[in-house]
């Protein structure tokens, strides 16, 4: 039986906290996933406030809209849903109508609803296509493509700077070797060829197709781009007084919006209301294991507008 189309929202408490919808009249929700940090915000929001909801994943909107219905007015204008990208953002609010936000969230990576779903390709532990695209309705190219046709040296730089993989070259040689006998199209066949590429190596304290798994999603769905086009677009969409909370999940994610935040500190842009990142507690952890390297970074807008070229 499939298992069913779930998301656990990470760190929900601290975000209603840093992102005190209370006094919001505009949130925009860049990863609305399964609508659960949405419903929280929205649920503390005064009613006159709007909430914009983008994701890259048709199903996943589908499911918040389902489970944001409740907090809709009769016009539909309270919740607006957009199948979108970070990098559109700007689109988005401008098809909304509203130039700037009181609050923004991202809250990065994928759903629990997309890695438990062997058919979308994300899962190292169940068989299923090799694809990892968020949007399958897009033109980015399926994993398989990319392991199927990159060069060696391109698969193992791919690999290493999307996932710090240190056996990058011994995996890619490995993947050149078995795509040479057959065309690699599911999940557990490549974690097959990670594992024999590993297999002197292995302390198999977590599945060595890990990182091969984080590199190609990163790679397949343009993760890093997207990030660094939603960080350039906040100078832009912020009002005065707003706040940017991003939740990340590794180092490669964590790293920029670190970045974002301190230099908009020394540009005198505002200030950094998370000094060190919120992270999930021991109870937390426990009840949802997926939330362990969560890490929650909040930033407050002070209003004088930046923009980047
Ligand atoms: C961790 S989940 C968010 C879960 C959500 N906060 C909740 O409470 O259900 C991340 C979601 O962001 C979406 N996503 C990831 N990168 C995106 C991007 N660049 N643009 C738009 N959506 C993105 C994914 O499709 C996924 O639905």
């Amino acid at each position: 039986m499939p298992a069913p189309l779930e998301h656990k929202p990470v760190l929900s408490r601290q975000v209603v906290e840093l992102l005190e919808p209370q006094r919001c009249r505009r949130i925009i929700d860049c990863t609305v996933g399964l609508g659960g940090h949405a419903a929280a915000l929205l649920e503390k929001a005064d009613p006159s406030c709007r909430l914009i909801a983008i994701d890259r994943d048709e199903r996943n909107l589908r499911l918040a809209k389902e489970r944001l219905s409740g907090f809709q007015d009769p016009a539909g204008d309270r919740v607006r849903f957009f199948h979108a990208g970070f990098a559109d953002i700007q689109e988005v609010l401008h098809q909304a109508g509203i130039d700037k936000a009181d609050a923004v969230l991202a809250d990065l990576g994928v759903s629990s609803s997309q890695i438990d779903d062997p058919q979308r390709g994300f899962s190292f532990v169940s068989d299923g296509p090799l694809d990892m695209r968020m949007d399958p309705t897009g033109d980015a190219p399926t994993a398989a493509k990319l392991v199927n046709t990159l060069s060696e040296d391109a698969l193992a730089d791919l690999l290493f700077d999307n996932a710090d993989e240190r056996r990058s070259r011994q995996i890619a040689r490995h993947i050149v070797r078995a795509r040479q006998v057959q065309p690699i199209t599911r999940t557990l066949q490549l974690v097959e060829i990670v594992r024999n590429a590993c297999k002197r190596h292995m302390r198999a304290r977590i599945n060595p197709a890990t990182r091969t798994f984080q590199a190609l999603r990163m790679a397949v769905n343009a993760e890093r781009e997207q990030l660094a086009a939603l960080l350039a677009a906040m100078p832009r969409i912020l009002e005065p007084g707003a706040r940017v909370a991003v939740i990340s999940f590794h180092s490669l994610e964590d790293g920029p919006v670190k970045f974002a935040f301190s230099s908009w500190k020394s540009a005198g842009c505002g200030r950094i209301i998370t000094r060190k990142p919120v992270v999930p507690d021991d109870e937390e952890v426990a009840a949802n294991p997926r939330s362990r390297s969560a890490k929650l970074r909040c930033f407050e807008w002070a209003g004088r507008i930046q923009t980047q070229a």
